[in-house]
């Protein structure tokens, strides 16, 4: 199949598109390389085509006229919920119009399906755990805001143009590749800090939970979104919850150093913990994340062991 990835020099995305060319598809990468993001040029392999465009340039259009897509995954986007509370135009600019740029040049070209890279953020701080597709979305951040917005629109445009989706509802993705100077993903940031053997900053009490989910497992799931989970909106994670102190203490046990501590208070908004029930993605997608986060930490580690020069 003919495919374009937006965002796919990112982290996740770059992952998606090497999984795609593995499965034999041709790819396409249409990304801005967004300063504030995880976007790199080398992230890109050699056999997929790049465009380095924004998502709202009129351009669009005529990239997807050229390459002729059957398939869109979008995980372009404003990803930062810090800067999407700054800068709510900003976030909606990217995330909504951004977005819809790309459904109109889908529909106007032919393109079958979108996947799209939705968020456990548009479920905001809910009632019980785990959360899962019952679980009512009262986001808390206009980034979870344009995220569920986007799920509606996804809905508009099927029912009303032909084109069908699959949204997925991410949990925190963590691997190689993420940006550890971010201010998303714990994981690599800490990785960063044990690699240069300085010390970390754990805020509230370390005992707030995650659900961290290895990115190779999200680009297998976007490849068995290519044709299944027609107008779904799916919650994606490994159902297990894991404290910001439990990943320090395995990095201790992975690198051999005791990074020291230093403490911080509670960030505003911060949630204390997170899980999502992912039978539903099991059910209609045939996907279950088949890595622990042991096992993933420790290739995290590795990889960003590998890029420190010797
Ligand atoms: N990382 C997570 O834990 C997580 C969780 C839930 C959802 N998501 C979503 O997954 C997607 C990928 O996230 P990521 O963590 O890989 O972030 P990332 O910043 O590494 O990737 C996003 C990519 O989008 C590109 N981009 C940003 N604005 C653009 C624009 N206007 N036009 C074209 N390209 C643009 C960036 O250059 C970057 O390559 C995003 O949509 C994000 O919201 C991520």
């Amino acid at each position: 199949m003919r495919i374009i990835v937006t965002g796919g020099a990112g982290f996740i995305g770059s992952h998606i598109v090497d999984a795609y060319l593995s499965a034999g598809h041709d790819v396409l990468v249409l990304d801005s390389l967004w300063e504030h993001g995880g976007g790199r040029r080398v992230n890109v392999p050699e056999r997929a085509n790049f465009v380095h465009m924004d998502i709202r340039d009129q351009g669009v259009m005529r990239i997807f006229q050229e390459f002729k897509p059957e398939i869109v995954s979008h995980h372009a986007a404003q990803h930062s919920v810090a800067i999407s509370s700054r800068d709510p135009k900003l976030d909606a600019d990217v995330n909504v119009m951004g977005m819809l740029n790309v459904l109109d040049a889908s529909v106007k070209t032919g393109v079958k399906k979108v996947i799209f890279a939705s968020s456990g953020a548009t479920y905001g701080t809910p009632d019980r755990l785990p959360m899962s597709e019952s679980t009512p979305q009262r986001p808390e951040s206009p980034y979870g805001i344009t995220k569920m917005v986007t799920e509606h629109y996804l809905r508009f445009y099927k029912n009303e143009r032909g084109l069908d989706f699959t949204a997925l509802r991410y949990g925190n993705v963590y691997g190689p590749r993420q940006d550890p100077n971010g201010e998303a993903g714990v994981i690599a940031i800490f990785i960063g800090k044990f690699l240069k053997r300085e010390g970390v900053r754990i805020d509230w009490d370390g005992d707030q939970t995650r659900d961290y989910i290895y990115v190779k497992d999200i680009a297998q799931l976007n490849v068995l979104s290519l044709d299944k989970g027609s107008g779904g909106c799916y919650a994606i994670g490994t159902n297990t919850r894991t404290s910001v102190n439990d990943i320090y203490h395995s990095l201790v046990e992975i690198s051999g150093f005791e990074a020291p501590i230093t403490h911080g208070p509670k960030r505003p908004g911060d949630a204390r913990d997170a899980q999502f029930d992912a039978s539903l993605a099991k059910k209609d997608l045939g996907w279950k994340a088949q890595t622990t986060i042991r096992v993933g930490m420790r290739e995290t580690y590795d990889y960003f062991k590998s890029l420190v020069p010797v």
